[in-house]
């Protein structure tokens, strides 16, 4: 069955190019960005990985840890991280999981058939300090990933826990934010004292 929102993460324990982890312990108080990419030594998937190592400072800034998954072995992950810093310009320092027995890819639902009996699709679970699924996407293994996206829906996920806010459309951080519906009125005017802007009753912006 298919991880949804709001699950539980499945724990489990596997090798990594940083050495044996066990995922819960490692995520521990902070948030988790787990990536699935089809096979090493494939050039959509290192262009990912060479993207994931250059924004560690962005990934770091918002306490979130990237780990990386395919289904082959430490030794040709490390091997294939050579290939990347080099083509990337870049230093991978974040753990790839080792899955050749697909053992976790299985898990996670991130073997699709009808693409392939043994490679793994693009997958990305935004997992947070509680372990719990708080987003899912699922890419095709010839379209890369974006990156910024990713980073995007982090800082809402974490806004909006903050502020107990909804964001809008292709939202970013700094342009208003919405109160959802199961707010009243009177308890957004004291959770926002700086006013509201109220442009139907189910459509209220708030500039935080
Ligand atoms: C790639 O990463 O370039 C790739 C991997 C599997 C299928 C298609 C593309």
């Amino acid at each position: 069955m298919s991880l949804r929102i709001g699950d539980t993460a499945p724990d489990f324990t596997a090798d990594t190019t940083t050495g044996p982890i066990s995922f819960h312990d490692w995520i521990g108080d902070e948030w988790a960005f787990f990536f699935s990419h089809p096979a090493d030594f494939t050039p959509v998937c290192t262009t990912e990985m060479g993207r994931t190592a250059q924004l560690a400072e962005a990934f770091a800034a918002r306490g979130v840890k990237p780990i990386g998954l395919s289904t082959d072995t430490v030794g040709e992950h490390m091997k294939w991280i050579e290939d990347v810093n080099d083509t990337q310009h870049t230093t991978l320092r974040f753990p790839i999981v080792a899955d050749a027995d697909l053992k976790i890819a299985k898990l996670y639902d991130m073997i699709h058939p009808s693409e392939s009996e043994t490679a793994a699709v693009r997958s990305v679970f935004i997992i947070d300090p509680d372990k719990k699924i708080r987003l899912t996407m699922t890419y095709p293994m010839n379209v890369g990933r974006n990156f910024d996206e990713i980073l995007r829906v982090c800082d809402a996920l974490q806004t909006s826990d903050k502020f107990k806010i909804a964001t809008p459309a292709d939202w970013v951080p700094g342009q208003q934010v919405i109160i959802p519906p199961s707010v009243t009125d009177a308890d957004a005017t004291k959770a926002f004292p700086q006013g509201y802007e109220t442009i139907r009753p189910y459509l209220r912006k708030v500039t935080l």
